[in-house]
């Protein structure tokens, strides 16, 4: 077996493991990092791109299937950040397709000279009773949040052991993955995000050896679209009964939980699942 090249503080030679030479906020330094983030045009997604940016790194790249939201993200970033602005661009994908993951990623490699980071927020949902889901509503959700989260990872994960810079990789997945999002009719978003879990644990072990760390964030009830639609309305009330502290999460306090998992703040976490659920 290969051994494990790079992110590791214990010695190949048996030396014992030791603690990395950073200072408290270096370790959460993301300086001259380059990252991807998939379903970056809006949402949780172009949250985490902020954060990236205001914690150091150097280049981000958004792919999302939504290009007007997509070009308007990156202009906006552009002008928050001056100084990276030719380093902060968007691609239009469709993480489902994996010709069109495997050359977007493949290029944006190549153009920001290696990939360290991915945090993956492509996602969708629908809300359908059991008994009237149609095959094609059912895959549609399975081939966005489980099928497409894999291509993209693994595209990167690729491109990682090409380098052999090794990185991390972040997974979104959902409470809803651990727990049923009671009352709604979420049966394929619940088993989209459980995949996602046991995903994680997967990849972690398999791509370790390369250096490579992949962690999960499981996000309660977060302010975005994707909890805005009509037919949700009814229940809000009722999740907010049900959260703790009796709210929902604003986007930027997932920041936190991504850089944690993406510098080298989280350099022994791997395989693991971060709850931000309030
Ligand atoms: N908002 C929440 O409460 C919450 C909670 C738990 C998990 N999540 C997860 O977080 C992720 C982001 O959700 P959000 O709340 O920001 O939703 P959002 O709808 O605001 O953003 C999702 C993004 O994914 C993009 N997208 C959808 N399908 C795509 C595809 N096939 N290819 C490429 N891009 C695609 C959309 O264009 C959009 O930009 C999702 O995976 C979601 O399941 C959200």
């Amino acid at each position: 077996m290969d051994r494990v090249p790079t992110m590791s503080f214990c010695e190949p030679d048996g030396t014992p493991a030791r603690a990395p030479k950073l200072s408290v906020t270096t370790r959460f330094d993301l300086s001259g990092k380059h990252a991807i983030i998939t379903g970056g045009s809006q949402g949780l997604g172009r949250a985490i791109a902020k954060g990236f940016l205001e914690h150091g790194a150097r280049k981000v790249a958004l792919l999302d299937i939504d290009k007007e939201q997509g070009e308007f993200a990156v202009r906006d970033l552009a002008e928050l950040f001056p100084d990276r602005q030719q380093g902060i661009i968007f691609r239009q994908l469709d993480v489902t397709d994996a010709d069109a993951v495997r050359a977007s990623i493949g290029e944006v490699a190549r153009v920001f000279d290696g990939v360290d980071v991915l945090a993956c927020f492509a996602g969708t949902v629908n809300s359908v009773r059991i008994t009237d889901y149609t095959p094609e509503q059912f895959r549609h959700i399975l081939d966005v949040n489980t099928t497409g989260t894999f291509l993209v990872a693994q595209e990167v994960a690729r491109q990682m052991i090409t380098k052999g810079t090794g990185g991390s990789i972040i997974l979104t997945a959902s409470m809803a993955g651990h727990i049923v999002n009671y009352p709604q009719t979420h049966v394929a978003y619940g088993t989209s995000k459980s995949a996602v879990h046991h995903m994680t644990r997967c990849m972690a072990a398999e791509l370790a050896v390369h250096g490579i760390r992949v962690n999960s964030v499981s996000p309660g009830y977060m302010d975005t679209r994707l909890n805005s639609s009509a037919d949700l309305q009814d229940v809000r009330p009722i999740w907010w009964a049900r959260t703790p502290m009796g709210r929902i999460g604003a986007a930027e306090e997932l920041v936190g939980p991504l850089v944690l998992l993406a510098s080298e703040a989280g350099s022994f976490m791997t395989g693991a699942d971060l709850r931000v659920d309030g």
